[in-house]
């Protein structure tokens, strides 16, 4: 019997079970205290009204002879993915339905598609960022480089002909920092990769968050990309599927890497190992794609937005520096008083009683930094800008 060993190699446990484990400590030790949680991003508005009679409609119908839908197809049904394909087209970004594979969400598929790789490759990861991409690589046996991201690049790393890799991460906006990239920067990503043969696995999830001109929200906007990228989505974030599970993965015909076209054996891998997601929760994702289910959707969106300046406000009327919270949920600060991650997590939480997530979880770049989410409840998030602002002013 052999053990996977890489898992050795890894943190102990995963960042935002850490943190669970933490506050869960704290709050036993001091149960008179209301803790407001500002760390994983999860959301907490309601499912829209659409998708839940879109729920409740495919559920009725499994409970006729006629709706009854057993195993469904692998990739998804071709009422979401064409629902998803006139998404992007409606931004001028053309995909095909058959390029659109529909997941259980994009945390899981950032990890299965890299059963597509082999495990000798070397993989570009940005730092700081979603901790999952460097946890999967490393429980593979992957080798990991980083790409160093601070104030001094905007927190937007770029290609660099000293770190070639066979892999290359973009998550834009960034989780954490919320930085964007714009598609020219985009393009020479895309041709660093085209004249390596390296492969870019391009995390999407926060691409609703965008609003400013100019900015990309996926990387087929860019020339080029359908040769090297695969883009991974979520509607976790833009619907509230966190507790639902759905997400889907765009893997371009063009792609090609030694012999093999990865459209192709992605389909073969999943429906080798996927059995696709339920009905009634394709049903429900599909309905965010409709008028009513988009308008309810930006509505919550908005709200989502509106936290986000007040949690940036409380920095700025405290002298904080941040960045983040316009094209993305997340507000990414510098720790006051010099605090590294992990001080200045504890002291919040005992200061203010708020949770954040230390930026030392996101890799080596984000430590002396502090990521707080904007999908929190309103009164709750006034509450915690409130408390933050008069802890920080103590110090
Ligand atoms: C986060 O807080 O970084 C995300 O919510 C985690 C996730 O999407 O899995």
């Amino acid at each position: 019997m052999k053990m996977n060993r890489h898992y050795t190699e890894m943190a102990q446990s995963y960042l935002f079970s850490t943190v669970n484990k933490k506050v869960s400590e704290f709050s036993a030790a001091h149960p008179e205290r209301e803790i407001i949680r500002l760390g994983i991003g999860d959301v907490t508005l309601p499912l829209a009204k659409p998708v839940i009679q879109a729920l409740h409609q495919a559920v009725d119908e499994m409970g006729t002879a006629e709706g009854f839908h057993g195993y469904g197809p692998e990739q998804g049904y071709p009422f979401l993915k064409d629902a998803i394909r006139d998404y992007y087209a409606e931004r001028g970004v053309q995909v095909a339905s058959d390029e659109i594979f529909i997941s259980d969400g994009a945390k899981s598929d950032l990890a299965n598609i890299l059963g597509l790789f082999g495990e000798d490759n070397t993989v570009l990861v940005p730092d700081p960022v979603y901790p999952t991409y460097v946890d999967d690589n490393i429980s593979d046996g992957r080798r990991v480089i980083y790409a160093q991201a601070g104030e001094e690049n905007g927190f937007l790393p770029m290609p660099d002909e000293s770190k070639k890799a066979d892999i290359i991460y973009i998550c834009s906006p960034s989780n954490p920092t919320g930085a964007v990239y714009t598609p020219a920067q985009l393009k020479e990503w895309v041709d660093f990769a085209n004249a390596n043969g390296s492969v870019i696995l391009f995390d999407a999830a926060y691409e609703c968050f965008v609003t400013e001109p100019g900015k990309a929200r996926s990387i087929f906007e860019v020339e080029g990309a359908r040769t090297c990228a695969i883009e991974i989505c979520s509607f976790s974030k833009i619907a509230g599927f966190t507790g639902t599970r759905c997400g889907y993965t765009l893997v371009p015909m063009e792609l090609e890497r030694e012999g093999m076209n990865l459209n192709k054996t992605w389909l073969r891998r999943q429906t080798t190992k996927f059995n696709g997601v339920p009905y009634i929760v394709q049903r429900a994702a599909a309905a965010v794609f409709t008028k009513e289910g988009m308008a309810e959707i930006q509505h919550n969106l908005d709200y989502y937005r509106q936290n986000a300046r007040v949690i940036a406000q409380a920095l700025e009327e405290c002298g904080v520096w941040y960045c983040g919270g316009k094209n993305s949920p997340y507000i990414w600060m510098k720790c006051p008083g010099g605090m590294d991650s992990w001080t200045f997590f504890d002291w919040l939480l005992e200061n203010a009683g708020v949770v954040g997530t230390p930026g030392a979880g996101f890799g080596a770049c984000g430590e002396g930094f502090f990521r707080l989410t904007a999908f929190g409840n309103a009164e709750k998030t006034k509450e915690a800008a409130q408390r933050m602002k008069q802890a920080i002013a103590s110090l």
